[in-house]
């Protein structure tokens, strides 16, 4: 209730503080809809379009957050400064608000008649499923949710749609960033309106970095810190991420198929070098994450452990299984995903779930400020201890 009375004043000061002058970056924009996966997999991707749009030097539109609830079957679009500054990213590269740029830049430099829609191959309408309809072969960008509802927020129609295949967001390497500027001229093509993030899912190794330029905005901070005061003895604490609704034990079944599953490579390695995923990495046991944490409370004089759970937070098993060690175990009540993060985010050692996209984003942070994590049962045990009597030869 809280946060939605804060959105709403929010909303209002931002249409008063915009009456300032944007200037036209004459070097274009790219803009794209968040339309794929929570909000885990939607950060990955605004990391991938934020170093795509400043490999090819245009300005970033930060789209609003796409959120679904169980009450309504059309998402919901959060803007993103509701969550996070937009200053700090500032640092990095130029960017703009959707909100602020269809205000005040769209009516000049993205006029409703040149609205064109950019994907890399055709998306068959979802309502014409099988037709083989001329109209059919474009983008389709707002076939379908969360694509219509996203556009809507801002009324925005595609009057075309424009295949870039076969470019690719990679900008880092040869010369990918020269083929788009070639192919998509800033003057000719002000805006790159993607229908889908340009960038991927996990973020590209050198993406993972620009983490440090995402900051959790004010009120985010100020409800976890809250958290942290009043519900925690005032003590270092041990932030855990236990992943374990139905839909992922099911995600975990293509273990071992798939040796890279979700956001694995961040503790295997985009190419495995450090090992393969396992069942108990992705699914660790009460034992596990029980032996876990004894070895943190060994290693410092923790007081508390802060749970953060999309399913079962076992509250009550972990406190009695560290009874000896005196040791407060909460939750934040009732839940928020946005808050458990940036708690995450503040705690003194952070453990998580190296296959989930949610830890991945509070590891990604902690990473960037130098903070200690680590991940249940990795490394594999076996291969830990390989590499131990490896080491006493
Ligand atoms: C990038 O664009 C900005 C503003 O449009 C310009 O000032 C800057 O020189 C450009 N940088 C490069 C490397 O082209």
């Amino acid at each position: 209730m809280l946060f939605v009375l804060t959105l709403v004043i929010f909303k209002t000061v931002f249409s008063i503080s915009s009456a300032e002058d944007v200037q036209v970056d004459p070097n274009g924009y790219v803009m794209y809809c968040p339309c794929m996966g929570r909000f885990g997999n939607q950060a990955d991707h605004f990391l991938g379009a934020l170093g795509f749009a400043h490999g090819l030097n245009r300005t970033l539109v930060l789209p609003p957050w796409v959120e679904y609830r169980p009450s309504d079957v059309k998402s919901h679009q959060v803007p993103f400064n509701f969550y996070f500054d937009v200053k700090p990213l500032e640092e990095f590269h130029r960017v703009i608000t959707m909100d602020k740029f269809m205000e005040e830049l769209a009516p000049t430099i993205w006029p409703p008649e040149k609205r064109i829609s950019f994907c890399y191959m055709s998306r068959n309408s979802i309502l014409n499923k099988g037709g083989q309809k001329e109209a059919d072969k474009g983008c389709n960008a707002k076939d379908g949710n969360p694509f219509g509802p996203f556009w809507d927020t801002f009324k925005i129609d595609f009057v075309g749609s424009e295949m870039y295949a076969p470019l690719h967001f990679d900008v880092h390497h040869g010369s990918t960033a020269a083929k788009w500027l070639k192919k998509y001229p800033p003057d000719k093509w002000p805006v790159l309106a993607f229908t889908g993030a340009p960038g991927s899912f996990p973020v590209q190794e050198e993406n993972r970095a620009l983490h440090r330029y995402l900051k959790w905005s004010e009120p985010v901070r100020a409800a976890a810190m809250s958290f942290i005061h009043k519900e925690l003895p005032n003590a270092p604490f041990i932030g855990i991420h236990l992943r374990n609704g139905m839909d992922w034990v099911r995600a975990c079944q293509h273990i071992p198929e798939t040796k890279n599953l979700f956001s694995a490579p961040q503790c295997l390695g985009y190419n495995n070098e450090f090992g393969l995923a396992t069942p108990a990495m992705c699914m660790p046991n009460k034992e596990i994450i029980i032996r876990h944490l004894r070895k943190l409370l060994k290693s410092s004089n923790y007081e508390s452990v802060f749970v953060a759970s999309d399913n079962n937070h076992m509250l009550k098993e972990l406190a009695n299984s560290l009874k000896k060690n005196n040791i407060v175990v909460k939750k934040l009540d009732p839940g928020n995903p946005h808050i458990e993060l940036a708690i995450l985010g503040m705690s003194n050692h952070f453990v998580g779930n190296c296959i989930s996209s949610f830890t991945a984003f509070v590891k990604r942070e902690r990473d960037s400020r130098g903070l200690p994590s680590s991940f249940w049962a990795f490394p594999d045990e076996r291969m830990a201890k390989k590499s131990m009597q490896h080491d006493e030869f």
